[in-house]
């Protein structure tokens, strides 16, 4: 049988791929750009989505990108992952993961993040064979609609994988290259873990104590995902009005999801990790190099059930990960 062609990922590409999304999720991916081609064309000709596809007799059969979030990132997101289900169990994921790894490096950029799912354990325990270590879990961020195509859900810990409702995915960074040295201020609440995965990562890291917010605004950009149902909340500066504006992102509650991400550059972190714990955020993960600096991203759950806090986790880090959420959770709930 001929071995699928592995390169790069090309604007006329658009529509073949779109067809290999619905091959593997019919019409319930949560990512609707994968099914616009124009805007995928778009996204590739400005270079914020460079990926690496597997080809075959003109058909597109595997896919896994790098999202370029800000022109200032060391670190690109990775994911979208797919393989169509006739080409499964021949090892096109390793390929495909090697191909990635090379792109990022000929980018430029010094590692990745990925969110590999809960869904089943493969992306997970591939995610963590080498380098890459979990930060961080996004609890309930995969929609319950999402359908597997051609998927066995025997390793969905034997619970009925229709009715799983939300799942979790971890997110993992995995450094493919040597980083420059980061001065990133560190919340007290997260010294413990932090320190330890910029250990484990061998990332070179200075910590400073955070002081009081540099100003008397904060200035944030909210990205709403409806189909996801998922609010993004980035605060580009830290003030002392957070706590009013806090008070608000919930919105009118229609979002399953909130996720607050943090520039670890800004000495008011400490405020604001604070603040919004006060307002029911949690842990959600350390995103190196994921902006002009390290991120840290907090997570809400707007109306959780307990399912969500018990997702299929496959390694003690990312065990110990959950530990550390519930502990905050339990902290907020009495
Ligand atoms: C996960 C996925 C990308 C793996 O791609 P792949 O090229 O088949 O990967 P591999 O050939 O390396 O096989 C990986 C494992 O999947 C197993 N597998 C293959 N087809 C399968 C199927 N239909 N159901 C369950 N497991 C399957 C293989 O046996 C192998 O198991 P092993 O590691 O214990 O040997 C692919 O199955 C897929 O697209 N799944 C649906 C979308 C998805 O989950 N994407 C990841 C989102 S983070």
């Amino acid at each position: 049988m001929p071995e699928p062609f592995i390169r790069y990922l090309e604007p006329d590409d658009a529509s073949g791929l779109v067809e290999c999304f619905r091959l593997c999720y019919g019409e319930t991916y949560a990512n609707e750009t994968f099914y616009d081609a124009g805007l995928i064309t778009s996204m590739i000709e400005s270079g914020e989505l460079r990926s690496v596809i597997a080809e075959l007799d003109n058909r597109i059969v595997g896919h896994t990108g790098l999202t370029v979030r800000s022109a200032s990132s060391l670190a690109a997101e990775a994911g979208n992952t797919v393989v169509a289900p006739d080409m499964r169990g021949q090892g096109l994921l390793g390929k495909l993961g090697t191909a990635l790894r090379q792109r990022t490096l000929d980018e430029g950029l010094v590692g990745y993040i990925h969110y590999p799912t809960t869904a089943h354990d493969i992306m997970q325990k591939g995610a963590t064979a080498g380098t890459g270590r979990e930060t961080g879990i996004m609890l309930a961020y995969i929609p319950a609609e999402t359908n597997y195509v051609d998927f066995d859900k025997q390793d969905l810990d034997k619970k009925d994988f229709e009715k799983a409702g939300r799942l979790a995915a971890t997110i993992v960074y995995q450094p493919v290259a040597e980083s420059p040295e980061r001065s990133v201020y560190l919340p007290g609440r997260y010294i413990q873990p932090i320190r330890s995965l910029a250990q484990a990562l061998n990332l070179q890291r200075k910590f400073y104590e955070p002081g009081i917010p540099a100003f008397a605004e904060s200035l944030f950009k909210r990205q709403e995902n409806i189909r996801r149902g998922l609010s993004n909340i980035t605060i580009n500066q830290i003030g002392v009005d957070l706590p009013e504006k806090a008070a608000d992102f919930v919105g009118d509650g229609s979002t399953a999801v909130i996720h607050v991400d943090l520039n670890m550059d800004d000495p008011g972190i400490d405020y604001a990790v604070e603040t919004l714990v006060t307002n029911g955020f949690i842990y959600s993960g350390w995103l190196p190099e994921f902006h002009q600096s390290d991120v840290l991203r907090m997570q809400m759950l707007v109306n959780p059930e307990e399912d969500n806090y018990q997702p299929n986790l496959v390694t003690e880090q990312a065990r110990s990960l959950l530990t550390l959420m519930i502990e905050e959770r339990k902290s907020q709930t009495g």
